[in-house]
């Protein structure tokens, strides 16, 4: 295990790598990145952003990897609760596009390490094209991407060490949920009573994390079978795609294991004819409007003979049967349930790993951050 110079072992506690680490360390990250925040204010976000959030009639999120799923998330938020109009693009590709620019946007990069350089890039060509209205969901309050933006919500994740981005993750998610409710407050759709509400689940994040990391043991028992695969489905609907996607990615970039995401309505398109014995199907499904649709593409891939993989909601009806393995979430949480479901994806991600004996902290071919193309 290689020690870093700035931690040495005495870091790692009871872990076994900083993943791990940093996995456990969520709930206290969501509650760090969500302290102190009593109420609802476009302030929260800097001083101007109030007269910025009432000028934008849409938003523009630029970001690498992880950062772009949690773009891809927070984009089901803005539109559903804000109701404005959002645009998620990958910034190596904006970068360098032909784009209609519009002055009316909010600029949102999201970075964990505030240092990535396509993401610096796309938002100067977004500037380059009279973008004004900046804001960053950074982790590092003293990195380029804060100093070149107007607003900014710095997430207090600590430092994350393991390349895997795991706790960076769900407190940008939490920062772009409030984003997402100053925004809605902004333009007149959030009642005092939704604002409530939705300031108690956040400061109930912690503890229904807490209840997440306890499917450890579940979670490892199913890394065996995992470790001896080469490829795997994820599959998630509407607001929990994004979360798929970042559960393929920490497969790939940890285990070496190819693995894809696909909305699954997507299957009966194309990737169903990759299913068969050999390829495992991980399902994140929560109890939300789309559960029926989502059970029977499940249907799909079992008359198929893929395994499926389920992480399933408290109160949804999914039960285990020969070929189709349950681990069942401890509770439903609404527009935040992506902030959950995306813990037991990380610990099926890093279990793997370690059965395959790879460097879980410093994975092959990847560094923490690109800071050059
Ligand atoms: C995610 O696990 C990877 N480490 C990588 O995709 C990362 O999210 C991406 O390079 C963006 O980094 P940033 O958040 O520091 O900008």
């Amino acid at each position: 295990r290689t020690v870093y110079a700035h931690s040495g072992a005495a870091e790692l506690g009871p872990y076994r790598h900083f993943m791990q680490k940093e996995i456990f360390e969520q709930p206290r990250a969501i509650g760090d990145t969500l302290q102190g925040v009593e109420h609802i204010s476009p302030e929260l976000f800097g001083d101007g952003a109030y007269k910025v959030f009432k000028d934008i009639d849409s938003v523009l999120i630029l970001a690498c990897g992880t950062s772009y799923y949690a773009g891809c998330a927070a984009k089901y938020w803005l539109e559903s609760i804000a109701g404005i109009s959002t645009q998620v693009e990958i910034a190596s590709e904006y970068r360098y596009r032909d784009s209609v620019p519009n002055p009316r946007s909010l600029v949102v990069t999201i970075s964990q390490s505030g240092e990535t350089a396509d993401t610096i890039a796309a938002l100067k060509h977004a500037r380059s094209l009279g973008m004004e209205h900046t804001l960053t969901i950074c982790n590092v309050s003293t990195s380029a991407m804060v100093r070149e933006c107007k607003l900014a919500y710095i997430t207090r994740a600590g430092v994350e060490i393991g390349v895997a981005s795991t706790k960076a993750f769900t407190t940008q998610l939490a920062g772009l949920f409030l984003l997402t409710l100053a925004i809605a407050q902004t333009r007149g759709r959030l009642s005092d009573a939704q604002e409530a509400d939705y300031i108690r689940q956040m400061r109930h994040l912690p503890v229904a994390l807490q209840a997440v990391l306890a499917l450890e043991p579940q979670i490892m028992s199913w890394s065996e079978a995992f470790a001896r695969k080469h490829n795997a489905l994820f599959l998630g609907r509407g607001l929990h795609y994004p979360i798929a996607l970042e559960g393929a990615l920490k497969l790939k970039e940890i285990s070496y294991i190819h693995a894809e995401a696909y909305p699954a309505g997507e299957l009966k398109h194309g990737p169903l004819a990759l299913v068969d014995a050999e390829m495992p199907v991980v399902t994140v499904a929560p109890n939300d409007a789309l559960v029926d649709k989502l059970k029977s593409n499940m249907q799909e891939v079992r008359a198929r003979g893929g395994e499926l993989y389920v992480f399933a909601d408290a109160d949804s009806r999914i039960e285990s049967e020969p070929g189709v393995h349950v681990i069942r979430m401890p509770e439903h949480y609404g527009a935040l349930s992506p902030i959950l479901h995306v813990l037991p994806l990380q610990l099926l991600a890093y279990h793997t790993a370690c059965a395959r004996g790879t460097d879980v902290d410093k994975p092959r071919n990847l560094a923490k951050s690109v800071t050059v193309e």
